[in-house]
């Protein structure tokens, strides 16, 4: 059911942890099964993502996606990081099953979070970013499938 890689940071997830006075954090949950995750982004003057960390309280699939996406972001600029969608993230681990689908906009969703959480504190814009919500609905899910 799961792809190997899935398994693999399912199992040996990478970036689990806290940032100290992180630039930016995001937290959301998932309204569907009540799971939550956490995002801490490090990012230097040059607007650099210098260091990742999540803590997820979610299932197994909400773990691979964030253990992935940490990966993807990490030494991204914040520009190139708005671009990793949670398909991306997907792809990146050979799939996930169709029910798991919605456990990967978790992270997707935090990581925006948290990029919104530092722009509010620089008082810069990002483009293309908006307001976070704190709880992902099914409604918005289907917006996306
Ligand atoms: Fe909740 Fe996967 S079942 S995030």
């Amino acid at each position: 059911m799961y792809s190997e890689k899935v398994m693999d940071h399912f199992q040996n997830p990478r970036n689990v942890g806290e940032i100290e006075n992180a630039s930016g954090t995001g937290t959301v949950g998932n309204a569907k099964c009540g799971d939550i995750m956490r995002i801490y982004l490090d990012i230097d003057e040059n607007q650099i993502i210098q260091d990742v960390k999540f803590k997820t309280f979610g299932c197994g699939a909400a773990v691979a996606t964030s253990s992935m996406a940490t990966e993807l972001v990490k030494g991204k600029s914040i520009q190139e990081a708005m671009k990793i969608t949670n398909k991306a993230v997907m792809e990146a681990l050979d799939g996930l099953p169709p029910v798991k689908v919605h456990c990967s906009l978790l992270a997707e969703e935090a990581i925006h979070a948290a990029l919104w959480d530092y722009a509010q504190k620089n008082q810069i814009e990002i483009a293309g970013l908006e307001k976070p919500k704190s709880d992902i609905s099914e409604e918005e899910e289907e917006e996306e499938y």
